[in-house]
């Protein structure tokens, strides 16, 4: 057993940096001066951190905390299930939560989109879908569509299914070799267009990459509605249709992946409907539950599961926790809070100003581009405006790490300042949020950008 430092039980700084090991973090940096920023309390848009300072969540903690944080009744909803039925398996059997939860979240899911396989977040989702679609085609006869076609800086998650699948080299290279099968094509970049293509010909990449596989052994496509890695890359015009024929051509099977893109963050449930087009495949988490429990889903269109209904067959797959009654009683409330409080609505009431406040700050010099879809938007941050030139490795780090990401958050914003493609900052808000919101966020932002263009155009 580890021996705990001899530090006082109530100081978290140190017990956080002797003991918890966080996600994606550079644990080296947070020496005796840099503090792990600790958030204790949430209510609304914002946040307090352990010494009490207040910050507008504009990321809903990683695209997560949909309606709010704060909510006693969602809260109750869960407390009351575990007084109940503290947990009881889908493996085998059904409880109450998770069927009224599947038939509701069929009613919601666009087209013939029936079936309803729970999981704990959305990794797990992914990588169930993976092996959904290997197991499907396995069955109707074709054994040898295993491989999986994904854009370029995407991310889906990183259990090595999933990790196939994630285009983001920096996180695939430290655990190669991973799963065969993980193919790329280009996103939808449409401010940097791949060289030889339009915006009206992006999908032909996805039939190319197919052809040149081999249709018989490719298994399913899979894309984001808007994709979050390189910052918010919307689909042109046709995109996901054209997508959708050259899957149907090529008997591929097409996942939308929508763990972020689901429960309101485009103002409808579901970002296939805001863009039109029917996937086989739905992988959801995060908003789900508002992430006030971890839950994830895949939803199957009853084509999928119509071969696994014969005879002995089954989905040789699943996770004790999947379809948990306390998330699912959490879901159901959260899912309650959208009807009653008219979330979508509210979300496509506002987008444009949203969208208006960060079209706003394009007077800024280093502001590039403005991009995204509902209350998921990105501003792309780049050197010269005129040429599109983006900063290199070394700026980019200066700027995102160096300076935005901790003056960002000092001065009580959090959103995300990412350079997995080129540097962007995200937000993501609250779907409760609105003018009053965007102003706030708009007082933080454009000081800091200013500040940073001087910083980094002097
Ligand atoms: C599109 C997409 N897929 C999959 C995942 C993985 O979800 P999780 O972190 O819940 O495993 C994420 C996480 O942000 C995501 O955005």
């Amino acid at each position: 057993m580890a021996t705990p430092a001899a530090h006082p039980a109530t100081d978290l700084q140190a017990l956080a940096k002797r003991h918890l090991w966080l996600h994606f973090s550079r644990m080296g940096a947070y020496d005796a001066g840099a503090e792990i920023p600790i958030i204790v309390r949430g209510e609304g848009c914002h946040v307090w951190d352990e010494h009490g300072k207040k910050y507008f969540d504009g990321l809903s903690a990683l695209f997560c905390v949909n309606i709010g944080h704060g909510r006693q009744d969602v809260a109750q909803a869960g407390a009351d299930q575990a007084a109940e039925l503290g947990f009881f398996t889908n493996w085998s059997y059904a409880h109450p939560r998770a069927i009224e939860l599947a038939a509701r979240i069929a009613g919601l899911a666009p087209g013939d989109l029936n079936r309803v396989f729970f999981t704990s977040g959305g990794g797990e989702s992914v990588e169930s879908a993976i092996k959904l679609v290997r197991q499907f085609h396995k069955l109707n006869g074709k054994p040898n569509k295993t491989k999986i076609i994904a854009r370029e800086v995407a991310y889906h998650g990183t259990s090595m299914g999933a990790l196939a699948a994630t285009g983001i080299t920096n996180l695939r290279q430290p655990y190669e070799p991973l799963m065969p099968g993980g193919c790329h094509v280009p996103n939808t970049n449409l401010y940097r267009l791949p060289p030889g293509y339009g915006a009206e010909n992006l999908a032909e990449a996805v039939e190319q990459r197919i052809l040149f596989e081999g249709p018989d052994t490719v298994a399913a496509v899979i894309m984001e509605p808007v994709q979050n890695a390189g910052g918010c890359f919307t689909p042109p015009e046709g995109y996901f249709q054209r997508v959708r024929e050259i899957c149907d051509e090529h008997d591929v099977l097409f996942i939308s992946d929508e763990v972020i893109c689901s429960w309101g963050r485009l103002g409808t449930y579901f970002g296939a409907e805001r863009f039109g087009y029917q996937p086989d495949i739905i992988t959801t988490a995060k908003g789900l539950t508002s992430s006030y429990a971890p839950m994830g889903a895949v939803i199957a269109s009853d084509r999928i599961m119509e071969p696994f209904l014969e005879g002995n067959t089954s989905f040789t797959h699943g996770f004790t926790w999947g379809g948990h009654p306390m998330c699912a009683a959490v879901a159901m409330a959260n899912l309650d809070v959208f009807e009653d409080e008219g979330i979508l609505e509210n979300v496509r009431a506002h987008e444009g100003d949203f969208r208006a406040m960060l079209d706003s700050l394009r007077d800024i010099p280093i502001v590039g581009d403005v991009r995204g879809a509902g209350y998921f938007q990105a501003i792309e941050l780049v050197k010269d405006r005129d040429t599109r030139e983006s900063f290199n490795d070394a700026e980019s780090e200066s700027l995102l790490r160096g300076f935005l990401s901790s003056e960002l958050f000092e001065k009580g914003l959090i959103c995300r300042a990412d350079d997995r493609g080129d540097p962007v900052i995200q937000l993501s808000p609250p779907l409760i949020s609105g003018p009053e919101e965007f102003a706030e966020i708009e007082s933080v932002l454009r000081p800091v950008l200013e500040a940073a263009t001087k910083r980094m155009l002097a």
